[in-house]
């Protein structure tokens, strides 16, 4: 049966002045994910899933079963599959058997960045690109065109609960720059150590979208926990 995510707002890319949150599934109860993502009561825009593969990032998470998973339970959630793999073209079709909204991959993890994108974008899925805190925004410029959305990760890969590296800020704001002169169109999202704290700076960086895991899993109340750091980025 499906559950209560249905109502969430399934919000796709088109950029606005509305910033999203979407929650870390890394964070949340894994024994009972339903349970705790139906606590959300819709307040989601995005579902965040981190895939790990022992390699890229020391720490071993999710595979496609857990998104074939929640598409079944969720049909309308806008699952945001963010794939921390080394060779991330060996798991990009697996992945997208089963449907995701948008599929994120490394530009460090392949020497065929372009490749990945154009696979995932003749899908017809969301194509993602992301780097890691050490990767400067520039590495990016060459395939820029071809993403819909560049995932800026503000910690380095591999857990969740770490704390946020400032100097990240910096690439959003050169990627925003890029944008404007290039009249692009892609997302920018931000991942690792978003809470209300600093979700306002990242807005005005020029983040869209805010993965959040502890600082919304890890809270007493998920629901509200997401309403405070839309409020927070919204400043
Ligand atoms: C880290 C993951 C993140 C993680 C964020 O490798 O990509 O998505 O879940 O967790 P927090 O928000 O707790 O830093
Ligand atoms: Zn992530």
């Amino acid at each position: 049966m499906a559950g209560s995510l249905q109502i969430m707002k399934t919000k796709g890319l088109k950029r606005g002045k509305d910033l999203l949150i979407a929650p870390s599934l890394l964070s949340a109860n894994i024994l009972d994910m339903a349970a705790h993502i139906d606590s959300l009561g819709g307040e989601a825009d995005w579902l965040h899933l981190d895939i790990m593969d022992g390699h890229f990032v020391p720490n071993l998470s999710f595979g496609p079963a857990l998104v074939a998973a929640l598409r079944k339970r969720y049909p309308d959630a806008f699952l945001d599959v963010h794939i921390m793999a080394n060779e991330p073209e060996k798991f990009i079709s697996m992945f997208l058997a089963e449907k995701p909204s948008a599929l994120t991959v490394h530009i460090e993890a392949t020497p065929h960045i372009h490749r990945a994108l154009q696979t995932i974008k003749n899908s017809g899925v969301i194509a993602g690109v992301t780097l890691n805190p050490g990767t400067p925004a520039e590495s990016l410029f060459p395939i820029l065109h071809m993403a819909d959305l560049v995932l800026v990760m503000s910690v380095n890969p591999g857990y969740g609960g770490q704390s946020f590296i400032p100097e990240t800020l910096l690439k959003v704001e050169r990627l925003v720059r890029w944008r404007d002169e290039n009249n692009g169109s892609f997302l920018i999202e931000i991942d690792g150590g978003i809470g209300v704290h600093n979700a306002g700076l990242a807005a005005t960086a020029g983040c869209d979208v805010l993965v959040a895991g502890n600082a919304v899993f890890g809270q007493p109340n998920s629901r509200q926990a997401i309403i405070d750091i839309r409020i927070a980025g919204r400043g």
